[in-house]
């Protein structure tokens, strides 16, 4: 699909408390791998920290690895959907080929703004294009709200080790409804 011709989610404006543009969510562009890097280090920080430890926070999203070329490297396979407001980018979607939802992160003065709604609803239509029948994540405690807001239950809680930290999540999942065969 076109950018000009995705759909745009507009969001209401009574919860704004910065700016008053729609969300727009586009495609990755080259240009966005050092903000995408940055902008997960930061909601990391600075929205799971209820949830996690400082040092499982810093082995989740380690300070080194903010401007790392490896983020140019990586989104150049994974091609995450961004969410755009006023141009910048406010979050960001990773969607496999087999329905992983791997990465979604929003940043952390964007929270609760709808733009997770728009992130996931271009990857269930994605998915539901791609004819991919079931999305899945292994989604942070601080996240297993929305997803669940979303339609995915947990179907197993997981400990993963991450830069030699044990950190739990949960793997969730959801049923994508393809469209009816006429
Ligand atoms: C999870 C995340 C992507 C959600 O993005 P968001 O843009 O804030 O989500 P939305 O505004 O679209 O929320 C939609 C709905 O999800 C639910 N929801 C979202 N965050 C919630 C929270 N912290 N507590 C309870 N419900 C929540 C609500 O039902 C919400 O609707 P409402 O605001 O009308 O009540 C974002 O909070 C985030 O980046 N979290 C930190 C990073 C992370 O853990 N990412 C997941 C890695 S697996």
């Amino acid at each position: 699909m076109s950018e000009t011709t995705q759909p745009t989610y507009r969001l209401d404006r009574s919860r704004f408390t910065r700016g008053a543009s729609p969300v727009v969510v586009r495609e990755y562009r080259e240009p966005d791998a050092a903000f995408l890097g940055r902008l997960l280090h930061e909601t990391v920080h600075a929205v799971c920290r209820a949830d996690y430890t400082q040092d499982e926070l810093a082995a989740w999203a380690p300070a080194a690895a903010v401007d790392s070329p490896r983020w140019r490297e990586r989104f150049a396979s994974t091609r995450p959907w961004v969410a755009v407001e006023d141009d910048r980018p406010v979050g960001f979607l990773e969607l496999l080929p087999d329905g992983h939802v791997e990465c979604c992160y929003v940043h952390h003065r964007f929270q609760r703004r709808g733009v997770g709604t728009a992130l996931l609803a271009r990857a269930l239509a994605t998915a539901r294009g791609a004819g991919v029948a079931r999305l899945y994540a292994d989604v942070s405690i601080t996240a297993v709200p929305f997803f669940r807001a979303h339609g995915f239950a947990i179907t197993r809680p997981q400990q993963v080790e991450r830069n030699g930290a044990t950190l739990r999540n949960f793997r969730m999942e959801r049923i994508v409804v393809l469209e009816e065969e006429s």
